[in-house]
């Protein structure tokens, strides 16, 4: 292949270098196309076709369902390492030693309290509040009682930044769901690992003297933590480098990104797929009225959890979420008709040509949320538990831009408003 792409535009030819990624994907350098060519732009709305940055954090293959991590399938992720050292490969770029594993483990010890005053800014969200919105808040708020985490300009300056946030955030999670319980507030447990940790947080019962982990749980929350773990340049991760590419601090980052996961086309899904299943449960299962409403174009219901910007194949991390639903239910001897219909539903969309011309399957958010529930995590928490998982991705990545130190990021437009009008009152004064 050439390594440059012509553009012919009024009969003058333009010249752009081909860049070619490590897994010989190819893309069109047009750094220079806007001085090269007097002004002229692309147009790319929701940037279906265009790369925001090079990134050496995660590959995605959306036509074969590839997803790797620095190199490692999610597969083999999903069934060999645990959260943490996925965090750490994520953030930092290789599996950690144990020993390695062990200090970044201690020094996330070190910042799992947070300042006595965020519960009177939790305390001040009505119970009502969704999860999301108080997560976002309590998240920029850290940056008020850790001011150090904000002009990070060196590694070991970014460093501290992740590990305060890697402490502190699991305790905002459990936090938020307990303040909407009306129950009180832990602090971590620091003889314990780190998912060990957030479910003791989330589940300790006040009348407990000792919570017992329960093996289960902790394997499908370690597990459904490092699917959610990073995507590349998703929406919420988009969000994430462009504030800080403005060098906001990590914090401030972090809850632009919280914010824009929890819109229901992204990481909300997995709260909104539970809820259509309620509905349709609630509606004696008809599953073909709930598809014959997702094709019709007049009709705004979308089948949630469904589609995928990149993949046109199967999810790979919706495959193996569904083993584990299955798996986590039957373990907890749980019967949830929500994963009969469910599986129903998938089965009918499959064998639907509107779905198949499309290529839209199931997605990371589709059966996610049926775990999360026999877990006894709340429905409007879904996305939060997501939040959680995407937390060491949105890190990575932020650390990526900083220290490629990357331009601030500022899209152009294409303008269609009114031309230059003399001013001429319209209210006669
Ligand atoms: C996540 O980007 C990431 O990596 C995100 C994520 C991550 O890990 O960060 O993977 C997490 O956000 C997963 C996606 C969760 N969202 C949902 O499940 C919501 C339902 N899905 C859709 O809203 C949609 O599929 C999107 C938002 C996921 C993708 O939308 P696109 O890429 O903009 O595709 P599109 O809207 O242009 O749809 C193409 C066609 C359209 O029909 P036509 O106009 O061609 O006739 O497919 C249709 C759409 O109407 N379509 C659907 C559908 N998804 C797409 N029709 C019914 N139900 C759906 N779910």
């Amino acid at each position: 292949m050439a390594n440059i792409a012509t553009i012919e535009i009024d009969g003058k030819k333009y010249e752009f270098p081909l860049v070619k990624g490590s897994e010989d994907e190819v893309a069109i350098d047009i750094k220079a196309l806007r001085s090269a060519t007097g002004g002229v732009i692309t147009l790319d709305p929701g940037y279906k076709n265009t790369g925001s940055c090079e990134s050496a954090i995660t590959f995605l293959d959306g036509e074969k369902g590839i997803l790797r991590y620095r190199g490692y399938s999610i597969e083999e992720l999903a069934e060999k390492a645990d959260f943490l050292e996925v965090a750490y490969l994520l953030i930092f770029g290789e599996l950690p030693s144990a020993e390695k594993l062990n200090k970044f483990h201690s020094d996330i010890k070190k910042h799992s309290v947070v300042d006595d005053d965020v519960k009177k800014i939790l305390d001040a969200f009505p119970k009502s509040a969704h999860p999301m919105g108080v997560l976002s808040s309590l998240t920029s708020a850290l940056t008020a009682f850790n001011p150090s985490s904000v002009n990070v300009e060196s590694e070991e300056e970014m460093y501290n930044a992740i590990v305060r946030i890697l402490g502190k955030f699991p305790i905002l999670v459990a936090w938020t769901m307990r303040k909407k319980k009306g129950l009180p507030l832990y602090y971590g447990d620091s003889s314990l690992g780190y998912v060990e940790n957030i479910l003791k947080m989330m589940f300790k019962q006040p009348n407990e003297e000792k919570y017992e982990q329960n093996p289960i749980l902790v394997n499908a929350l370690d597990k459904l933590l490092i699917l959610h773990a990073d995507h590349e340049q998703n929406c919420s991760t988009s969000t994430v480098r462009i504030v800080g590419s403005s060098h906001a601090g990590l914090f401030a980052s972090l809850s632009a990104g919280i914010s824009a996961l929890w819109g229901p086309l992204h990481g909300g899904a997995n709260q909104a797929v539970l809820e259509m299943l309620e509905a349709i449960k609630e509606d004696g299962g008809d599953t073909k009225k709930y598809m014959a409403k997702a094709k019709d174009k007049n009709d705004p219901f979308r089948l949630m959890g469904f589609g995928h910007r990149v993949y046109k194949n199967f999810d790979p991390r919706a495959k193996i979420i569904k083993i584990a639903a299955d798996e986590v239910l039957g373990d907890l001897g749980i019967e949830d008709p929500i994963l009969d219909i469910a599986k129903g539903l998938e089965k009918e969309a499959l064998e639907d040509s509107y779905f198949v011309d499309r290529k839209l399957y199931p997605n990371v958010d589709f059966y996610s949320g049926i775990i999360y529930r026999g877990m006894g995590i709340p429905t409007d928490m879904f996305t939060v538990m997501f939040a959680l998982g995407r937390l060491p991705g949105w890190i990575a990545q932020w650390r990526e831009m900083r220290l490629r130190k990357e331009p601030i990021g500022r899209p152009r437009q294409m303008y269609t408003g009114e031309t230059e009008r003399k001013f001429a009152p319209v209210n006669k004064r």
